[in-house]
């Protein structure tokens, strides 16, 4: 039996193009620990969620593009070769997607696609990165190319970079798409060697508490820390020759090369250099079971990102602040970019009922914006749904 959302697809699928579908899924993601690390050759830890983005998909042949949005309930139409970024917005991260696959050599002759999502759109949890997957997935598929999966997810970030304007990592893309049930996933952005991590926790819940807010210069700001850390970097280089990324960089290559100079940028390559410490000794927590001292890590990742990365907003510090006190709650911190979307938590699965009751009210009243809270589960990575 499809889930409701698959049918409604596909039904919404033969209405609007007369024809059956074939249909991919491709999921959110969330990061345990590891933030702003991707771009630095550093680690992640990252999982797929059980909330996605799902793409019904068909064949044509006569060059013409149509895509319809079941959430915006609005057609993008266009030619596969005229593909440009379009207006609507929504349509970019699948044009962004063909536009790299063209570069590549690859053709596709055109297609009909519908999209529909259980996946909250800017909230933090990489929809843009579950529409590139999707789409990238899709058109493998129905086309023949057989793209190995890190093929795919290079270009659907580079689809991210060209159309979209944010110069991400690769841990949303590779999230989506390398995702298995239950688990973590570390990853080393340099050689892209990948361990899984089981999240066996029965009696505690992954909370998602929505901030319902997104700063408009989150992008901006996003590149900007990139290109701070790509000062701090080319500072420590010349004294370090051998020095690739800010991975390779210590504490005190920053004492002797960044502090004098620039103490932001000195505070972002610290954040970086600290942060990724901070994740291995989580991810030994996480093996070991040790779920207070791995609370206790996300806590100082919080602190790191508000103080020093400085990408937090108040409205993330005061979900954070709220719970970090709070009984049956084990660690919490703000989750991906900054600037708005989630905070994640992890929480008792028998204090999750009282603390979203009292949060919403205290959230509502001091922010005056509505609360979001929602459970996710560690899920399996893009796939076709099998109809
Ligand atoms: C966004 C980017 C990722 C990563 C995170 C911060 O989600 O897309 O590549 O840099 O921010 O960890």
């Amino acid at each position: 039996m499809a889930s409701p959302i698959v049918s409604s697809l596909q039904q919404v699928f033969f209405e609007q193009f007369n024809v059956h579908p074939r249909i991919f899924r491709s999921p959110g993601r969330i990061n345990l620990i590891g933030e702003h690390t991707d771009y630095n050759d550093g680690f992640v830890m990252p999982a797929a969620i059980d909330k996605s983005v799902f793409v019904a998909i068909g064949k044509r042949n006569d060059g013409r593009i149509r895509i319809w949005s079941t959430d915006f309930r609005e057609m993008y139409e266009g030619q596969v070769s005229d593909v440009c970024k379009s207006g609507m917005g929504w349509p970019t991260y699948v044009l962004g997607v063909l536009d790299q696959l063209q570069q590549e050599g690859y053709q596709p002759k055109g297609f009909d696609m519908a999209l529909a999502s259980d996946l909250p759109i800017g909230a933090g949890l990489s929809s843009s990165a579950a529409v590139e997957c999707a789409t990238v997935f899709a058109l493998d598929a129905i086309f023949g190319y057989a793209l190995p999966l890190d093929r795919m997810i290079r270009l659907a970030q580079r689809a991210e970079h060209s159309f979209a304007g944010v110069m991400c990592g690769i841990m949303d893309q590779f999230a989506s798409m390398y995702g298995r049930a239950g688990h973590f996933v570390k990853l080393d952005c340099r050689t892209m060697e990948y361990a899984y991590h089981p999240f066996i926790a029965d009696d505690l819940t992954l909370l998602m508490l929505n901030t319902n807010v997104k700063h408009s210069l989150a992008s901006t700001a996003y590149n900007r820390r990139r290109m701070e850390c790509a000062q701090g970097l080319a500072w420590v280089q010349e004294a370090y020759p051998d020095v690739q990324a800010l991975r390779d960089v210590t504490l005190e290559m920053l004492d002797r090369q960044v502090r004098h100079r620039d103490a932001t940028v000195d505070m972002r390559c610290r954040f970086v250099v600290e942060e990724i410490a901070r994740l291995h000794a989580a991810c030994a927590d996480l093996v070991n079971g040790d779920m207070v001292s791995l609370g206790k890590r996300l806590l100082a990742t919080h602190d790191g990102l508000r103080d020093m990365y400085e990408v937090s907003c108040q409205e993330l510090d005061y979900l954070v602040e709220k719970v970090r006190t709070y009984p049956g709650v084990i660690g919490a911190r703000m989750m991906g970019g900054g600037f708005g979307g989630c905070t994640i938590n992890i929480v008792r699965t028998e204090a999750v009922d009282a603390l979203v009751a009292q949060l919403s009210v205290d959230y509502q009243k001091d922010m005056n914006l509505p609360l979001t809270a929602f459970s996710v589960k560690p899920s399996d990575g893009t796939s076709e749904v099998l109809i």
